[in-house]
């Protein structure tokens, strides 16, 4: 069968390289006071965040004028956020804003593409290193062309685990994601560690160098194109809860193996956010 969307990913592993310059420029020469908070104050955004989204909107709806996009500073500004069976772009411009502005070195331009609800091919750029982390499904995952493989860890005390605090101080959630660290550090694990990036920790996943990550409180565009990073190197995508992974739950739990995910999926005291396609007013 033709590969219809090889042409489309090579348009957007390209849009994807040139946002990541202009992100890459602009590491480091952020000052304080442009540095804006959306949902709380330690949720931050730039105006590069919203340049780089706008950059790569309109270097895809140049060539794909008909598809849906979901794009986290659009949606920021009101847009809608629903993933329909219509081909939908999912994109992050800044996926580790933190670190950005830190300029701490995992920043990642993320862009998924999906079709049907289901990831076709995922791009994610860590700008910083620049290093180019692709996925096309049924054809494997790659940094920089080379083939990625996840960890062949099978024990969890040898696992290193990724996970973050995200930008929830809501004390009743801070208390589970506080629990279940505790639990994940107790079992022990060789150890706990968190790049600041969603689309990066999968990468890491991915790359076999952390054997599991998890989160909740991220958004589609954190981890969609990541989603299938995993899964492309032979990784495990689950619910927090087990079950299978819900792009707009804002919960994910990605491994090297079932095993893996499955004991996580005992130590984590789950909680249910709102959902990214939640449009009741709040
Ligand atoms: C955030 C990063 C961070 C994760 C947050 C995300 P942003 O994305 O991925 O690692 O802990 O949950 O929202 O805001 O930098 O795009
Ligand atoms: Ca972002």
């Amino acid at each position: 069968m033709e590969d219809i969307w090889q042409s489309a990913m090579d348009h957007a592993v390209a849009v994807a390289r040139k946002a990541g310059q202009v992100v890459r420029e602009a590491a480091g020469v952020v000052r304080a006071d442009a540095v804006m908070v959306k949902s709380s104050p330690i949720d931050l955004v730039t105006q590069t965040d919203q340049q780089v989204e706008k950059l790569i909107i309109g270097a895809l709806k140049s060539q794909f004028p008909t598809h849906c996009f979901i794009g986290e500073e659009s949606v920021s500004a009101g847009d809608d956020c629903s993933l329909t069976c219509a081909p939908t772009w999912i994109i992050d411009p800044i996926d580790g804003t933190t670190n950005f502005v830190h300029t701490f070195p995992f920043v990642a331009v993320s862009i998924g593409f999906a079709v049907d609800k289901q990831v076709e091919f995922g791009v994610v750029y860590s700008c910083l290193r620049d290093e180019m982390f692709t996925a096309r499904r049924g054809k494997g995952a790659f940094c920089d062309g080379r083939p990625l493989r996840v960890s062949p860890r099978k024990d969890i005390r040898q696992a290193v685990v990724a996970t973050e605090f995200g930008s929830n101080r809501d004390a009743a959630a801070l208390d589970k994601i506080f629990a279940s660290l505790r639990r994940v550090v107790d079992i022990p694990v060789h150890g706990v560690r968190g790049a600041g990036s969603a689309a990066i920790n999968m990468c890491l996943v991915a790359s076999g160098c952390v054997e599991a990550y998890y989160e909740i409180g991220i958004h589609v565009w954190d981890v969609a194109a990541g989603s299938l990073i995993v899964s492309e190197a032979g990784g495990v995508l689950m619910d927090v809860q087990g079950g299978p992974l819900d792009l707009m739950s804002r919960r994910v739990l990605a491994t090297n193996n079932r095993n893996i995910a499955e004991r996580l999926v005992r130590e984590i005291d789950a909680f249910s956010v709102r959902r990214d396609d939640d449009h009741a007013s709040s």
